[in-house]
């Protein structure tokens, strides 16, 4: 066979195992991390955890173990560390007032702490430190409990971060954002800020699906995105490409390695 003729074959070759592999990891994603909003509800009183006026708000899970309220763009919080705290919404922040875990699927303690969320009977809502139907808490519609749900932790790119996940909330020029925005980026790419003030400005670009901003081999037909700046394991490198819908590689062909070795660093490699 020419060295053409195997050039050829290679390149259709490797074209379809990214085409298959992309499509893997897109299901695999979908199936397995759902991180999207839930409202709670407990059953005993009929009763939505956060709710204005008569409307259940939905949460979800955000960085720093908080549970967010994506419409008033606040986090769950405790007045205090005692039986009784109050339990309302709050400027976000990284207090431990804030940071809570699932104990026994349906039950919401204060991280660390064996306060558990109660409604009470009237409707308001403190910690308690004994267990009854009043603290169980499960999504609207279903028998499951807040942590069937898992975090929105992204992985920034580029930017100046080294590769940190996401901050959600920030704050920026006074507003909050939930979530990644293209607001005030002049090539309307979406960004997230890896503070919840940005105090040191430090951010970084959010992953999507597009290869728009990936180097094209064209030898291979092979898209690749060089993190060099990223510190990050390999398993975060790992979650940081299957949030792009892509691979992490170690480079072992020669010709990969031609085309990668621009950089003289070790490079993680997506
Ligand atoms: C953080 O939020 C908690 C409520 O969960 C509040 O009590 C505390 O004062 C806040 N801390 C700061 C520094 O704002
Ligand atoms: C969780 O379940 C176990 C086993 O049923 C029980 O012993 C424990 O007291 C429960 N914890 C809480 C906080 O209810």
């Amino acid at each position: 066979m020419s060295a053409a003729l195997r050039l050829i074959r290679r390149m259709l070759t490797r074209r379809i195992t990214l085409a298959a592999f992309l499509l893997f990891i897109t299901t695999s994603q979908c199936s397995t991390r759902n991180d999207s909003p839930f409202a709670l509800t407990n059953q005993a009183t009929a009763s939505c955890l956060v709710k204005r006026s008569i409307r259940c708000l939905e949460v979800r899970w955000t960085t720093g173990d908080r549970l967010f309220v994506t419409i008033t763009k606040k986090c769950l919080g405790a007045q205090g560390k005692s039986v009784g705290s109050e339990v309302s919404l709050y400027d976000c922040n990284d207090s431990d007032l804030q940071k809570w875990e699932c104990k026994n699927e349906t039950l919401l303690a204060l991280k660390g702490q064996s306060l558990y969320i109660e409604v009470k009977p009237d409707d308001s809502i403190a910690l308690s430190r004994t267990v009854g139907p009043n603290n169980k808490l499960t999504i609207t519609g279903t028998a499951s409990g807040a942590c069937s749900r898992t975090y929105r932790e992204l992985y920034t790119i580029g930017g100046n971060a080294f590769g940190k996940v996401c901050k959600f909330p920030f704050m920026y020029n006074d507003r909050w954002f939930g979530d990644c925005t293209t607001y005030d980026s002049s090539v309307k790419r979406l960004w997230c800020a890896v503070e919840t003030k940005y105090e040191h400005e430090r951010w970084g670009y959010c992953p999507t699906n597009s290869n728009e901003h990936w180097a094209k081999n064209i030898v291979t037909g092979a898209f690749y995105q060089i993190n060099t700046q990223s510190v990050l394991t390999w398993a975060q490198a790992e979650a940081s490409c299957k949030q792009q819908a892509a691979n992490l590689v170690s480079i072992i062909d020669p010709h990969e390695q031609a085309f990668v070795s621009g950089g003289k660093q070790k490079p993680v490699i997506q």
